[in-house]
């Protein structure tokens, strides 16, 4: 899909659709007015076959004195309640619509509408990723493709400020790198194993001028990672260690670092899972492709920010050289741990990657994680779940949500739930029981990232839908590359 930005007059735009907004009060938009102006009142006719809730659309065609083909309008919802979910709703709606029409391209007349306190560059930004997400299509492993859409050229009317072309690139490039993440998640964990991301990352290497490096498990070995190590330790596919950098500011600037869990299939191990919705635990590694979703992203717009990505990568098997729950092992940093389940693999092959990554001298560190089931019971479908050892660093995430719609919740990380850590024998234990379960899980990795400033984002309800729409959503790429960019300076 091709998007451009171009000053246009709705009846004027000679495209294969002009899409036009229409508030539930049946009240027109700016553009819609025109519109209905210059075709003598043909929308304002229409509005009794249109409800106007938000994403509800009706389709015109041959409009007098109208030079687009179509006229596609969409509801708006109440203009009193106009804001950002309204907006987005709206944009999606007009893309499902576009996807199923002949035309080659449209124009789209919902840029302009005011959204709040929002700028245009972000609405821009919102548009270019909820359409880029709609015509996503994951096909590739059926025989039977869907068709392929006709819309090829959507415009955006909006004039040419150097402000909204930067924010089409942004927009662009982050929808490319959501898209691989997204591609990353579906994909199945027979096809998308640890060797499968390590070649998807060299593979970005090439193409974008990055360095990667790949540890295999004898150099996790000399490192000391056994905690990474117990994991993979019954699994015959090999675990591999991705370092991906991208070097976009100068080379004295300290690197961001994205820590992202990469487990290709997590059946839970020893502590094997029930068999219910198994098949989910295919995009246990989605931690680790919004890293190189994100990278891709910011590579691909060319962002002026230092950026290292550290994917631990295995799977989670049960087997006979499997680690057994009352294991103990000792992690790359020297401390000790009781794994009294193997089901809790993500915080014990983030612990060692989070060690690993202090080699960076990172500014700062975000680690990404599909890391609890509590965190979805906590958070549900909508907020991933944010915990910070520094307030300055989770405030600036949570503005990167906020400004990406990619949204959090901070919730707390306080010294008093190290307790429930306790073990008798190691010096801590990997689970800390039931109560507040995706807290207990981030104290466990806060005792590994004490010279970090360091966030940690559980996508577990964030990072795919289940039910008849499964699939990987591609969060938090939005959040992530926003993050970075806001980070070096930019609006
Ligand atoms: N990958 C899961 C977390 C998960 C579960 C994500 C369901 C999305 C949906 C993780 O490795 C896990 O199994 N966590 C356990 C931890 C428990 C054993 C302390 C969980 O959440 O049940
Ligand atoms: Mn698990
Ligand atoms: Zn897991």
């Amino acid at each position: 899909m091709e998007f451009s930005i171009k000053t246009l007059s709705p009846e004027a735009a000679k495209t294969g659709c002009v899409v036009l907004g229409v508030y539930s009060e049946k009240e027109l938009s700016a553009p819609a007015q025109r519109v209905d102006q210059k075709s003598n009142g043909a929308l304002r006719a229409a509005l009794p076959d249109l409800s106007g809730k938000t994403g509800s659309t009706l389709l015109l065609r041959g409009l007098a004195h109208v030079a687009a083909e179509r006229v596609l309008l969409v509801g708006l919802g109440a203009k009193k309640e106009f804001g950002e979910a309204a907006y987005r709703d709206a944009v999606r709606a007009a893309a499902n619509a576009l996807r199923e029409l002949g035309a080659r391209d449209a124009a789209l007349f919902l840029v302009d509408l005011k959204v709040r306190s929002r700028s245009l560059s972000w609405n821009l930004r919102q548009a270019v990723l909820g359409i880029r997400e709609a015509f996503y299509r994951f096909d590739e492993l059926k025989q039977k493709k869907g068709p392929t859409p006709s819309l090829e050229r959507i415009t955006l009317p909006l004039p040419p400020a150097a402000q909204l072309k930067q924010a089409l690139a942004e927009a662009r490039a982050t929808a490319d790198g959501a898209d691989l993440t997204r591609t990353l998640g579906n994909l199945p964990s027979n096809i998308c194993t640890p060797t499968y991301l390590a070649e998807q990352a060299k593979k970005l290497a090439r193409d974008y001028k990055l360095q990667v490096e790949v540890l295999e498990r004898k150099d996790m070995e000399k490192l000391g990672m056994g905690s990474f190590l117990a994991v993979t330790s019954a699994s015959a596919e090999p675990p591999k260690l991705i370092v991906l950098r991208y070097n976009g500011a100068a080379k004295s600037k300290a690197p961001i670092a994205l820590v992202g869990k990469g487990i290709t299939f997590d059946t839970g191990g020893i502590s094997l899972k029930p068999a219910g919705e198994m098949d989910e635990m295919k995009f246990d590694m989605s931690g680790a492709g919004s890293v190189l979703g994100a990278i891709r992203a910011l590579a691909g717009m060319k962002a002026p920010v230092n950026v290292v990505g550290v994917i631990p990568t295995c799977e989670n098997m049960p087997g006979g050289r499997a680690v057994k729950p009352g294991d103990i092992v000792t992690t790359m940093s020297g401390q000790t741990v009781e794994i009294l389940n193997t089901d809790a693999e993500g915080r014990l092959i983030l612990c060692d990657a989070l060690t690993y990554a202090e080699r960076y001298k990172p500014e700062v560190v975000i680690d990404i994680a599909t890391l609890t089931g509590a965190c979805v019971i906590a958070l549900g479908h909508i907020a991933t779940g944010l915990f910070a050892n520094d307030q300055r660093l989770a405030d600036e995430v949570r503005a990167a949500a906020d400004d990406s719609w990619d949204r959090v919740w901070q919730m707390p990380l306080w010294e008093d739930y190290q307790e429930q850590l306790r073990s008798n024998f190691a010096d801590f234990a990997n689970i800390g029981g039931r109560p507040g379960g995706s807290i207990t899980a981030a104290s466990f990795l806060a005792r590994f990232t004490r010279k970090l400033r360091w966030a940690h984002l559980d996508i577990a309800g964030t990072a795919w839908r289940s039910g008849r729409e499964k699939g990987s959503t591609g969060r938090p790429v939005p959040l992530l590359v926003r993050f970075a960019l806001r980070h070096a300076g930019r609006k």
